[in-house]
């Protein structure tokens, strides 16, 4: 079987003196009771080195909240995935639902971003989900499926190097999490996908985002196509995230 991925997203929520707490009091908890799933945390930029430093080879791994979709050159503000990855970069989110939301990010971009990653040895998060709008008029298939081809359709077999998160914009950050069945549900139409498109499509880890939290991380985790959480808000809480990676079998 494969293991399951546990990603932190830490959104922009972070200095250097809560960074080093929040690592320092998960590494203690690991180190009592050691993880059985792949555990990563997804900061800002400018605390990539910080984090280098704290994290243990072997340990938590590193991941980015965004990359740039261009190689080098003169794209102001931006951070390439060569940058990433001189700072031990395992994991890059691209296509958060913030960024498609607040940047304008269209499914093209956000593939290749991870097109990006993949070329710079990093293996993207890709996110996806429906607004509430969306489900509510019953289009979830039609929008994921999109919002999944697009990042297919761009990166070919190496497709199987990617980790997709489906992330229902309707339950980030507002407590309202998808049921362990819509979830599946939705997780099954994603696996065929991805089985349609590639012959490793088994070992895509495929994880669930919204309002993941200590309580109810069990169930979901224990869905046959939930490989793994990004977690956003009960990431910042040691206890709460070393709950969700303790459920993580
Ligand atoms: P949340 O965020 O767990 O706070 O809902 C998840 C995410 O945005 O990745």
């Amino acid at each position: 079987m494969k293991k399951k991925l546990i990603a932190g997203n830490w959104k922009m929520n972070a200095s250097l003196a809560a960074n080093e707490s929040l690592v320092r009091a998960l590494q203690a908890g690991l180190a009592a009771n050691p993880a059985r799933c792949d555990v990563a945390v997804c900061v800002s930029a400018p605390y990539l080195a910080q984090l280098q430093g704290l994290l243990a080879p072997g340990g938590m791994a590193l991941g980015a909240q965004d990359v740039s979709a261009f190689e080098a050159g003169a794209y102001t503000g931006e951070v390439s995935a060569s940058m990433l990855k001189e700072f031990g970069v395992r994991y890059c989110l691209v296509g958060h639902s913030e960024r498609r939301l607040y940047h304008g990010e269209s499914d093209a971009l956000v593939a290749s971003k991870a097109q990006r990653a993949l070329a710079a040895g990093i293996t993207p998060i890709v996110c996806i989900g429906e607004t509430l709008a969306e489900r509510e008029a019953g289009r979830t298939e039609e929008v994921v499926k999109r919002q999944l081809a697009a990042v297919i359709a761009a990166n070919g077999h190496c497709v199987s190097e990617i980790v997709v998160a489906y992330e229902p914009v309707w339950a980030i950050g507002t407590g309202k999490t998808a049921s362990p069945e819509q979830a599946q549900q939705v997780h099954a139409v994603l696996r065929a996908q991805l089985q349609a498109a590639s012959a490793h499509a088994e070992r895509i880890q495929i994880l669930y985002g919204g309002s993941m939290n200590a309580a109810n991380a069990e169930q979901l985790l224990a869905q046959a196509d939930i490989d793994g959480g990004l977690i956003g808000g009960a990431a910042l809480k040691s206890a709460d995230f070393l709950t969700i990676i303790a459920a993580a079998q």
